[in-house]
């Protein structure tokens, strides 16, 4: 039986205005977040993925941001949400973590305070009930010493620690989805692992819906069930992470996966995509990836691909009517 959506993004578009101009950065993305699905985002800097992130919580800025499309989450359409009605979902029905802990966490407050606040904004609990919940929470995210930690401030705590904290934060509420924004790339390898570990856990026990944004293919191997390739404000291609990881189809993906390091062969030079991200407001007609790719032909130029079936999964290239790339998986050990 298919789980149900919890949230739905269709045809969602953003744009910021600069003076009279108005710059898309976010171009026709849809997609549909499943109960107990860890869905992946993964794309280089400047593809529109915290952009993305921050519209799916009403966070991006009122006077300046653009958006048209939906958002439904739970039968209502968001992208209609005044501020009040956002506050009552933000923190309690959708979280959010992001890279850097301490844009979550106020350096001024004890560690105690802000937890048992994130419940107390939300819930007509006690001081002794929320103290009890957060106590719970950093025993769940694996912290030692939970009392002490409650006396503590941000700043006495390390990358690690501070991320979990952010985590158990995010979850006292027991919330139906998390965004994660980048949530281990300030943290080393091992911290790292263990974050993500962390967050398959949460995902398991607790059937929270997450939605993993990272520019880091290597990331969405350890954790994720599907995964959406954006480049340039569109998604590229969408699949289930083992038919793309093992048939990816879009050029860009193929790109992306060969740069992925493989510490096993110790290869000298890692692979990287030639050429750059094209900047918003210089977007063209045709591909959007034309610039970069290797397969382009003159179609490429002049027609914009639209994202179709590909195999058994989704992908933004002509390449796909063609029959798809002469060898996919010979493409990617390259
Ligand atoms: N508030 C804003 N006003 C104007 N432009 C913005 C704003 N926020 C983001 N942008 C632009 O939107 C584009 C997409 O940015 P976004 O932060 O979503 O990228 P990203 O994929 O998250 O990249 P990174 O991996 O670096 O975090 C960028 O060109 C960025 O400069
Ligand atoms: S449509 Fe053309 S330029 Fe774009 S990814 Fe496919 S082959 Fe490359
Ligand atoms: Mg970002």
């Amino acid at each position: 039986m298919e789980r149900s959506v919890v949230l739905a993004a269709e045809n969602l578009n953003i744009a910021f205005s600069e003076g009279r101009r108005e710059i898309p950065v976010v171009s026709g993305v849809s997609f549909h977040l499943r109960e107990g699905e860890i869905l992946g985002i993964v794309g280089e800097s400047g593809c529109g993925k915290s952009v993305t992130s921050l519209a799916l919580m009403g966070l991006l800025p009122k006077r300046t941001a653009r958006i048209s499309g939906s958002i439904r989450f739970q039968g209502e359409e968001l992208t209609e949400y005044s501020e009040s009605s956002w506050r009552k979902i933000r923190g309690n029905e959708i979280s959010m973590i992001f890279q850097e802990p301490m844009t979550s966490l106020n350096p001024l407050f004890k560690v105690g305070d802000q937890l048992e606040e994130a419940l107390r904004v939300h819930t007509k609990k006690s001081r002794k009930q929320a103290k009890e919940q957060a106590l719970r929470m950093l025993a769940a995210v694996g912290l030692p010493r939970p009392e002490e930690l409650l006396r503590e401030y941000p700043h006495q705590l390390s990358g690690g620690m501070r991320q979990r904290v952010m985590i158990a934060m995010a979850m006292m509420l027991n919330p139906e989805i998390l965004i994660a924004d980048e949530p281990t790339t300030a943290l080393d390898v091992t911290i790292q692992a263990q974050i993500l570990a962390l967050m398959k856990e949460i995902n398991e026990k607790m059937n929270t819906s997450i939605l993993m944004i990272t520019h880091d293919l290597g990331v969405v191997a350890q954790t994720c069930h599907r995964v959406m390739v954006m480049y340039a404000g569109e998604i590229v291609e969408e699949g289930s992470v083992k038919e793309v990881f093992q048939s990816p189809k879009h050029p860009y993906t193929i790109g992306l996966l060969k740069s992925i390091p493989n510490t096993a062969e110790k290869k000298a030079r890692l692979y990287s995509i030639p050429g750059q991200v094209p900047k918003p407001g210089s977007i063209k007609e045709g591909c959007r990836f034309a610039a970069r790719c290797e397969h382009a032909f003159d179609r490429c130029a002049k027609e914009s691909p639209e994202l179709l079936k590909a195999g058994n999964h989704l992908s933004r290239c002509f390449l796909a009517e063609k029959g798809g790339l002469p060898d996919d998986r010979a493409a990617v050990k390259g």
